[in-house]
């Protein structure tokens, strides 16, 4: 049985037996595997841009002997896309996840979008809601000495608040203080002679904390 790390499975977690899903960028192919093992999914495609990682997924996958397909692909450009309900892309930056994401006609029959992108949430939530994904739910996870932010979007036309697009869903104390932490640290590196910079953060530190005490 394939052990996945934390943030792996916190990727699993969000999908449903009945999801036909493509794996994007999906380098040694453990996602793809464990969710084939465990029932997870009713089908899943592997796919990397990268021939190297790709061909150790086909390995891994061939050990595991399960029904997974797998694509060279830049994106969704090579994927098969027709009966696809979930694509997962994670470990990737914002704007690798939207160069993939670009093609609006590609994404037409993709209901949810399982997303763990490595920097700029509040520009990957901004750009979603544009293509007309909406944030439903969020995991922080903390793996490796690292928090990692697990995103399900789902085809809605609804749009998230201002404060869910800059902040996050903020369901996490303990990500919220360090989110908290994270500002007073950059706080106090400025230089006093540097007050207005350093009072702009301060401000951006009390609408972060006003945001986490209105989540209800
Ligand atoms: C850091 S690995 C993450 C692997 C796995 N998804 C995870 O979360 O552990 C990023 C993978 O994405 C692949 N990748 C980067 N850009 C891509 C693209 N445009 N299309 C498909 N795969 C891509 C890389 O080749 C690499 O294997």
């Amino acid at each position: 049985m394939t052990k996945l790390s934390k943030r792996l499975k916190s990727l699993a977690e969000f999908v449903l037996k009945t999801d036909r899903v493509a794996d994007i960028g999906c380098d040694h192919g453990y996602l793809s595997i464990y969710l084939k093992e465990n029932n997870l999914v009713k089908d899943i495609i592997a796919s990397d841009i990268n021939q190297k990682a790709l061909d150790g997924a086909i390995n891994n996958i061939k050990k595991s002997k399960l029904d997974i397909k797998t694509v060279l692909s830049d994106g969704l450009t090579n994927i098969p896309l027709k009966g696809l309900n979930t694509l997962i892309i994670s470990g990737m930056g914002t704007s690798t996840i939207l160069h993939i994401l670009e093609d609006k006609d590609k994404l037409k029959k993709i209901d949810k979008l399982i997303i763990q992108s490595n920097n700029d949430h509040n520009i990957l939530r901004r750009e979603l809601n544009k293509l007309g994904y909406y944030l439903k739910n969020e995991k922080y996870i903390f793996d490796k000495k690292k928090w990692y932010v697990t995103s399900l979007f789902i085809k809605d036309e609804k749009k998230n608040t201002k404060n869910e697009i800059e902040y996050g869903l903020l369901n996490n104390t303990d990500y919220n203080n360090y989110l908290i932490e994270q500002e007073k640290k950059i706080i106090k590196k400025i230089s006093f002679i540097k007050l207005n910079i350093k009072l702009k953060k301060y401000i951006e530190l009390w609408k972060l904390k006003k945001a986490i005490s209105e989540v209800k």
